[in-house]
């Protein structure tokens, strides 16, 4: 893994420095960030901390991804804890 990628669902995903964890997803082309511990989907909307729906799992840790800066070697998975 290179020094500008983090780990989504397993898959390195790259990004530029100071860019958000739901930015670089998005950049990624991946637009539904899975299900959240209701099922229902996430994605980057609001990008300010309000909708509360781009939440993910950072390291095990639930946080909104459009608050999150990314990091290299971040494991970042969908809300709700599952795969796919
Ligand atoms: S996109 Fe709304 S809280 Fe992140």
């Amino acid at each position: 893994m290179s020094d500008n990628t983090f780990l989504w669902q397993g898959q390195p995903i790259a990004f530029t420095a100071g860019e958000s964890i739901a930015a670089a997803l998005t950049a990624a082309g991946i637009m539904n960030f899975g299900p959240d511990m209701a099922g229902r989907d996430t994605r980057y909307f609001c990008g300010i901390g309000a909708c509360q729906g781009c939440l993910v799992q950072v390291d095990g840790r639930l946080t909104e991804s459009c608050l999150t800066p990314a990091s290299a070697g971040l494991q970042v998975t969908n809300a709700g804890g599952t795969h796919g």
